[in-house]
């Protein structure tokens, strides 16, 4: 029988350069009162200097996730990772994350389901490890967003919601059957490709880069903010009652919903269409905007240091993303 996989440990690391709504409305126009009304963000974090990486900061989530799983560095046999914003366009940023933790040889997968990525990584790690093909796998998702926002009145929609950080999580085998990872489901569709998309440069284009293109702003991420919210609010409360469903779990007996943090309003619109009441809600958003691929397994772990999330504990975990992507998960712990 194969043996079920479990989340041993987890990790984050956030920049230490705090950049307030207060310190964007002097960039372009904008309000905190705005910012706050519609996102419920308050402050993110931006790296504090140029060659800062996403693995850079996937390096000291790691570590800390491993640590707290009781594992060595040496014991990692895969590394699976979650981001949009990659250190180079290639190689991967789980190349560099691998050189950098001193682990040669070990396979690194990059993997680019954007809000999603973490839950569409953690699906991969399940499966290796029940399947039998790693024991100890790495999934970490990690952003470096600040150095690709347009920090102009075009781009504030967008300016506004991200930030930079990392989170990582150890998966392997579950100490105990009824521990772990419990039911996970993916989804996408290519329909709402271009309601959230960085179109330039592309390899579909000759040339790939153009003054044109950077003129325009296609250089910069584009959103249909509407759709995106429409969408988000329909269907994450589906997937997550599916997951939920799968595992025989009701809103009630569970103990801590992590959602994606993209916006304020729709995790406490998705956790009431659910019935999950805010105190089991975990919201970091307010400190660090959306860090996309980060955002679920940073709060993990900082549920895990708060004492919010303890051995015993069933919580409930759903992404929505540019793509479109989806996706929901139960762990036991
Ligand atoms: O992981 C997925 C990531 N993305 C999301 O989940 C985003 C989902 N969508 C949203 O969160 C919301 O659509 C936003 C918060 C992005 C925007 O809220 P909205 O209520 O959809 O605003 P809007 O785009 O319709 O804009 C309303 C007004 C516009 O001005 P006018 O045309 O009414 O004069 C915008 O130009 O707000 C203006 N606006 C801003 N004003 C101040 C747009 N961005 C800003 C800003 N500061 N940063």
């Amino acid at each position: 029988m194969s043996k079920r996989a479990a989340i041993l440990g987890a990790g984050h690391y956030v920049p230490s350069r705090v950049v307030t709504n207060d310190d964007l409305a002097k960039l372009f126009p904008t309000s905190d009162e705005w910012i706050v009304q519609r996102t419920g963000i308050r402050e993110r974090r931006f790296i504090e200097e140029s060659g800062i990486g996403a693995s850079d900061l996937a390096l000291p989530a790691s570590k800390m996730a491993l640590e707290r799983a009781g594992r060595d560095v040496k014991d990692v046999d895969a590394i699976l990772f979650a981001t949009l914003s990659p250190d180079v366009n290639f190689p991967g940023s789980g190349c560099f994350l691998a050189h950098k933790l001193g682990l040669p040889g070990v396979p690194a997968l990059d993997v680019r389901n954007q809000c999603s990525g973490f839950l569409y990584s953690l699906s991969v790690a399940d499966a290796w490890i029940r399947a039998g093909v790693y024991r100890t796998v790495l999934v970490v998702g990690a952003e470096v967003h600040s150095t690709g926002l347009e920090f102009t009145e075009r781009g504030r929609d967008i300016a506004v919601l991200f930030g930079d950080g990392a989170g990582a999580v150890v998966v392997g085998e579950s100490p105990d059957d009824k521990v772990g990872i419990q039911s996970i489901r993916l989804h996408a569709d290519g329909v709402g490709a271009q309601d959230l998309w960085l179109e330039a440069p592309a390899s579909k284009y000759m040339p790939r880069l153009t003054h044109e293109m950077i003129e325009e702003g296609r250089v910069w991420p584009r959103m249909n903010g509407k759709s995106v919210f429409r969408w988000a609010t329909e269907k994450m409360p589906e997937v997550a009652r599916a997951v939920l469903a799968d595992t025989g779990w009701t809103p009630e007996n569970l103990d801590l919903f992590v959602p994606h943090q993209a916006n304020m309003r729709i995790n406490q619109m998705v956790a009431s269409k659910l019935g999950i009441p805010e105190a089991k809600t975990v919201h970091n958003i307010e400190r660090y905007g959306n860090t996309t691929a980060a955002t679920i397994p940073l709060g993990l772990s900082e549920s895990i240091r708060d004492g919010r999330l303890a051995p015993g504990h069933k919580v409930l975990m759903a992404a929505f993303g540019a793509g479109f992507t989806w996706a929901g998960a139960t762990v036991q712990f």
